[in-house]
């Protein structure tokens, strides 16, 4: 048997000391996954380590082995300073618009030593069951694919981020892309074809200071066993009421501040 061979045998039992010892290594991994939203501007990401990342997301599970998603490595100073400005931009806009949602600064995007654009072609939910008939029910379907989609390029895109962990860089996973237009603004930049979608940006890079530990909600109020534990349901007004007085205290700040 070789080397190889034996290894594949070793970590198939579950819970074996060397498998207990590959998670205590992922968890390192996975706990150092941390979001900064600014980063050492001088440092550059070699080529190596993009390609490392983006092995991590091209292993990624997706529905019907579909790998609905493509990746843009921007290397490029003034591309990263025009995506930049958009973000901006459009925190600015949501601002105006009063959404009353915390918005960081996103000028550190512009400087990002390490940035990724992912994104998705939509057309794929058509790889899921889907009727395609026009019909009511065939509606409830695509809503699922869309679904299905969207969860199989946000697996492609963890195993990104936690292998730029691994490699040692903070992460930023950046959603605020805004309406419809945004597309208009977005794809020329990147020479993205009218068929397919910016879903969001990956930057990374060494930390301009060191990442504040996170509010995480507990095990027991995020997980059941067997049946949904209701003490852990919460109504609309109680999300509402989280929003309202929760929400702004756990998104940017460390957690021994939030009490
Ligand atoms: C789907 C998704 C969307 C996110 N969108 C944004 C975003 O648009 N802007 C931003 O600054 N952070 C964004 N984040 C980062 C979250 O704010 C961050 O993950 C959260 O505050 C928890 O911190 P942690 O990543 O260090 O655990 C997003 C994260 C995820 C997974």
């Amino acid at each position: 048997m070789s080397d190889r061979e034996q290894k594949d045998v070793e970590t198939l039992v579950p819970g074996s000391p060397e498998n207990l010892e590959r998670y205590k290594q992922f968890m390192d991994v996975v706990l150092s996954r941390r979001t900064t939203r600014s980063f050492d501007p001088d440092f550059v990401v070699p080529r190596e380590h993009y390609e490392m990342i983006l092995e991590a997301a091209r292993q990624g599970p997706s529905g019907a082995n579909a790998q609905p998603w493509h990746y843009i490595v921007v290397e490029d100073d003034d591309t990263k300073e025009k995506l930049g400005d958009y973000f901006v931009a459009e925190a600015t806009k949501r601002a105006k618009l009063k959404m009353k949602f915390p918005t960081p600064n996103y000028a550190g995007m512009k400087t990002s030593p390490g940035l990724i654009a992912v994104c998705t072609d939509f057309r794929y939910v058509n790889a899921f069951p889907v009727l395609n008939d026009g019909s009511e029910l065939d509606d409830l379907y695509h809503q699922n694919a869309q679904r299905i989609l969207l969860q199989s390029v946000a697996a492609s895109t963890m195993s990104a981020h936690l292998a730029a962990a691994a490699l040692g860089y903070a992460v930023w996973w950046v959603t605020a892309i805004g309406q419809e237009d945004a597309q208009n603004d977005l794809k020329p930049l990147l020479g993205v074809p009218d068929d397919i979608a910016v879903i969001d940006i990956m930057c990374f890079g060494p930390p301009a200071k060191p990442p504040y530990d996170r509010w995480k909600k507990d095990l027991g109020e995020i997980a059941s066993f067997g049946k949904y534990n209701m003490d852990n349901y919460q109504s609309l007004d109680d999300i509402e009421e989280w929003v309202r007085t929760q929400r702004h205290r756990v998104m940017y700040k460390d957690k021994s501040q939030i009490d």
